[in-house]
């Protein structure tokens, strides 16, 4: 896919599906700000991509409005405005009801779903004036109900729901759609796995959990991103598409 001279922000950028996304935009010839909570993993991330003069550094804590409104700000500021937002800053941790305490509640709804609507709300006068669009990064536990991820699920939920909602009111002149992957394989799961009793035996219950028996990649969601964020997909906002290997076909 042919991006040259777009101008895109990835939140949640300096390593994982957004470090992937980044990375397709580049190899299409987007100039793309790099996002994460700090300064250091920003510039980490900026080094591994090669530190060339379509990266920008726009780091700041998604979790809080200030912080994405910088975030936005730094990026518009230097590209002189924005054509693509994509969302991907994010947490995700399981536990059981019981144990999930307004620290966990907090940390979850602030950067999945308010991080994500105020870095929307900075973003969106830039992008009414590019006719550009936004790609949210829910999840299939934001289609279904997950046992053991009930907050996870509760703001990945409220991510597709909102972007179909911010879809309508911006309609005709920005598009608003979500990706909704499965498992991937970034930081994220590896951490679980890791602290999981059995950890070989949590990766299997991964692998086996997608009807088509693996875990994803970064870059499988990344042309997903791509495609929803292109002009061939100029008819499609308000969507939530599942790239799961087919979870939530049926369970
Ligand atoms: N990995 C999966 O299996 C999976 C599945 C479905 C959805 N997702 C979603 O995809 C997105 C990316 O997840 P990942 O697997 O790459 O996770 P990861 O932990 O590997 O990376 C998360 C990224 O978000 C950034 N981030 C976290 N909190 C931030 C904050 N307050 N401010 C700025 N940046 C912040 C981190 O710096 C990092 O760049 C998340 O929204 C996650 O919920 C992941």
């Amino acid at each position: 896919m042919d991006f040259s001279d777009k101008r895109i922000l990835v939140t949640g950028s300096s390593r994982g599906i957004g470090f992937g996304i980044a990375t397709a935009f580049l190899d299409a010839g987007a100039r793309v700000a790099i996002n994460g909570r700090t300064p250091e993993s920003v510039n980490a991330a900026m080094e591994k991509l090669g530190n060339n003069d379509h990266l920008l550094a726009a780091p700041g804590d998604i979790g809080t409005v200030a912080g994405c409104e910088l975030t936005v700000k730094t990026a518009v500021d230097s590209f002189g405005g924005l054509d693509v937002l994509v969302n991907s800053a994010g947490v995700g941790a399981g536990r059981p009801i019981a144990e999930c305490d307004e620290q966990m509640w907090d940390e979850h709804i602030d950067i999945n779903l308010k991080g994500t609507f105020f870095t929307c709300r900075a973003a969106i006068p830039q992008l009414r004036k590019s006719r550009g669009n936004i790609v949210n990064i829910a999840s299939d536990a934001g289609l279904m109900g997950v046992p053991g991820l009930t907050v996870y699920c509760g703001s990945k939920g409220g991510v597709v729901n909102m972007s179909k909602a911010m879809a309508l009111e911006i309609a005709p002149h920005v598009r608003v759609n979500c990706v909704c992957p499965g498992y991937v394989d970034t930081d994220m799961i590896r951490q679980s796995i890791i602290k999981s009793a059995d950890p070989a035996a949590a990766e299997q219950e991964m692998i086996d959990y997608a009807p088509l028996e693996r875990i994803s990649t970064p870059p499988e969601i990344a042309a997903a991103v791509q495609y929803l964020a292109s002009d061939d997909a100029r008819f499609i906002t308000g969507t939530a598409l599942a790239i799961d290997g087919g979870t939530t076909a049926g369970k």
